[in-house]
């Protein structure tokens, strides 16, 4: 079987192709490296064995696209290429929506006129914006999400949907929590390109020196410590989801199947319950200083991941705590790295 992973040499991408690699299947990677490096299809090659096929350029060039669909039979499709950064969204609406809508359509495209079904899309919690209750299920009613990077998310699951219905696809819409952590082997991990928008990446870079100091963004939340609270999943075990969410596409004997999965550890933490956790697992301090709420923020989500368990057979295994201890061992890496 052989899966087109676009946007494989990301952050979940490159953990998701070593673990498809790992259960035999042939992967074809199309990435525009806009937020990578060509080391890190080296260090996908050292942690599995084995080499994956890559094309460095943009989706949204459909006719290279289409090279590559003649070139090779494609049996399903990952799709990871996205911008991502929630604050560059606002400053940039177009480019998202050209870039995570244009990239994702000429996949589908070429899905259509060659017949071929089984599309996984990376999708996020940041697609129930303040959900009212939690823990946070798949029936839970969407919100408008606040920034266009999230909005790109909500319009692609709907374009999904409609692709899948119309065109009697199977397709599997993944909506993370969030993702955190690195391989296990410290060869993989986020790449820190520009100042981290996310938590963890800009924690372990703090710890490490390169930041003077992490701005908690929030103390008057109405939660325990007054921080907000997230779903923090490990992403070897968000990696391995994918997998399975492929494996179940494979075997659906129905023309049109919309599957949806929260995948995330159905338990919150806090800004300062990470801060200390990553503390005492790496023996190491965290200067912090607590700053005004950043704009467009929720108080609290985490999921209930009981269908992604009861469906793939899936659940998150690693503590909050291992997931950060991989991260610093991945910063040395990078430190050492040069
Ligand atoms: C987590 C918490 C911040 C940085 C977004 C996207 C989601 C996913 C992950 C894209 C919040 C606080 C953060 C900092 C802080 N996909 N924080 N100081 O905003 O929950 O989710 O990123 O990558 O789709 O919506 O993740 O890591 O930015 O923030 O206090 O320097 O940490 O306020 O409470 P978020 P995050």
């Amino acid at each position: 079987m052989t899966i087109l992973v676009t946007g494989g040499l990301g952050y979940i991408g490159s953990h998701t192709v070593v673990e498809l690699l790992q259960n035999n299947f042939q992967v074809i990677i199309v990435d525009d490296m806009s937020n990578s490096e060509k080391f890190i299809l080296d260090n996908i090659e050292k942690v599995a064995g084995k080499r994956p096929v890559f094309f460095p350029f943009d989706l949204k060039r459909k006719e290279l696209l289409s090279q590559v669909f003649d070139a090779y039979e494609i049996d399903g499709c990952i799709n990871f290429a996205a911008y991502k950064a929630v604050g560059e969204s606002q400053e940039k609406p177009l480019d998202y929506y050209e870039n995570n809508l244009f990239s994702l359509i000429n996949v589908l495209q070429e899905f259509k006129t060659r017949n071929i079904s089984n599309f996984i899309f990376s999708s996020s919690c940041t697609v129930y914006g303040q959900a009212d209750e939690m823990p946070i299920d798949e029936n839970t009613p969407l919100k408008l999400p606040e920034s266009s990077y999230g909005k790109t998310k909500q319009m692609g699951e709907e374009i999904l949907k409609d692709f899948a219905t119309a065109y009697k696809k199977k397709v599997s819409l993944l909506r993370y929590f969030n993702p955190i952590g690195s391989h296990p082997t410290a060869l993989l991990g986020e790449l820190p390109i520009g100042v981290p928008n996310n938590l963890v990446p800009y924690v372990t870079q703090t710890a490490s020196g390169i930041r003077e100091k992490l701005s908690v963004w929030g103390n008057d939340y109405p939660t325990a410590d007054g921080t907000a609270i997230r779903d923090y999943i490990y992403v070897v075990d968000l990696a391995k989801a994918h997998v399975k969410a492929l494996q179940k596409l494979l075997n659906e004997t129905s023309e049109t199947v919309i599957d949806i999965y929260n995948l995330g550890t159905g338990k919150g933490s806090s800004v300062l319950e990470v801060v200390n956790a990553f503390e005492i697992a790496n023996d190491v301090k965290v200067p912090y200083q607590i700053c005004e709420r950043r704009a467009g923020d929720i108080t609290v989500a985490y999921a209930n991941a009981d269908k992604a368990e009861k469906e793939l057979g899936w659940k998150a295994e690693t503590s909050l705590e291992e997931a950060l201890r991989t991260t610093w061992e991945w910063q040395k890496y990078l430190v050492n790295r040069g």
